[in-house]
């Protein structure tokens, strides 16, 4: 049996940090507010002209580091992202050429906050039918880029950046399971409502921003994130207390909070980074391990419970031996 197993993680911000201080002078809100009801202190947002495929270079880099692996090793690469550079090529094509990786496959996950763990499953699926050894697997996002800095319903809650993680083929375990979600009926809940097909002058006008009915969604991510922790532990006859480290999508610390204590995990075993990085949407995940696992927290051995809740809705889990 071939399993896929983590060998390296890596992340990055870009250099720019807004404060909570800086929304209060943009929109009628306060930095009490802002943290109490959400959790964020603070996220860093993408200077003019640095794009998604940028952060997700840096990040790229850092995870290749990490696990001694090269260009030349690299024969697949996956990025999630729902801010992609262009409408094609695709980030993942642009992230290649950059690499100066040539002929792998390279392909965009478009699953929204979701979409790291899409992106993770997909990998760890191709390693298992022996058809990749070592995969390129990123979450990046320039959210910013889609934000209505009027709305203060959504624009306290948003960051940009980048996480990154090398999976390769592993005899041993590496990735336990990974299940994904989606139901399209909650399309309305949060949305950008406009595309390439639908109402496409909004993108050509930079006017395409995301909406979102927070009260609702707040109500099925809790719901859901808390049957999805169900599913994984019952499909892998593991109890609680047998998870050491969650790594949670970052929407929000109350949302979070109500997954641990599903979990009857205390806050100090929850890999938190909303406060400093906002919700980076597909980038999330990723880069709460790339910081757990950097300043020791994981460590080799762990049994890790990632999960996210993202548009769609999406959801999904990867329980992971690390
Ligand atoms: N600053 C100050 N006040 C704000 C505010 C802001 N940025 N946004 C909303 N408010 C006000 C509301 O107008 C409301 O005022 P009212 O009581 O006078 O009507 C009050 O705060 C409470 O609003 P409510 O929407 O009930 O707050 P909430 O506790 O539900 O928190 C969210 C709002 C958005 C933080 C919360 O619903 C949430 O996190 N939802 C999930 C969002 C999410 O994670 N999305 C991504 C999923 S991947």
């Amino acid at each position: 049996m071939i399993y896929s197993s983590i060998t390296g993680t890596g992340g990055y911000l870009p250099e720019r940090i807004m404060e909570n201080a800086e929304l209060e002078q943009m929109v009628n809100t306060s930095d009490e507010w802002i943290k109490s009801r959400t959790g964020v202190v603070k996220r860093h947002i993408a200077a003019e002209g640095e794009t998604t495929c940028d952060l997700a270079e840096h990040a790229a880099h850092k995870a290749m580091k990490a696990a001694s692996a090269s260009s030349d090793d690299i024969d697949l690469i996956i990025v999630a992202t729902t801010t992609p550079d262009l409408i094609f090529p695709s980030t993942a094509c642009l992230l290649q050429h950059r690499l100066g990786i040539r002929g792998t496959a390279a392909f965009d996950v478009q699953a929204v906050c979701t979409g790291f763990i899409y992106a993770l499953a997909i990998a760890d699926k191709f390693i298992k039918t022996g058809s990749t050894k070592k995969a390129l697997v990123v979450g990046a996002e320039t959210l910013s880029r889609i934000i209505d800095w009027t709305d203060r319903d959504t624009c306290v809650l948003f960051g940009d950046g980048a996480g990154a993680v090398i999976l390769e083929a592993s005899e041993t375990p590496g990735i336990v399971s990974t299940f994904l979600h989606a139901d399209g009926q909650y399309k309305d809940l949060l949305k950008v409502p406009s595309g390439i097909s639908t109402d496409c002058t909004k993108i050509k006008d930079g006017n395409a921003f995301i909406q979102m009915q927070g009260n609702e969604v707040f109500k099925v991510a809790v719901n859901t994130l808390g049957r999805i922790v169900d599913e994984t532990l019952s499909a892998n006859n593991l109890k609680k207390k047998d998870i050491d480290w969650l790594v949670p999508h970052q929407a929000n610390t109350r949302i979070i909070s109500a997954t641990a204590k599903k979990l009857d995990m205390p806050m100090d075993k929850v890999i938190l980074t909303v406060d400093q990085h906002g919700n980076t949407s597909a980038a999330s995940v990723p880069l709460a391990l790339d910081v757990a696992i950097r300043d020791g927290r994981i460590q080799r051995g762990d049994k890790l419970l990632l999960e996210a809740f993202g548009g769609g809705f999406t959801w999904g889990s990867a329980l992971i031996d690390y």
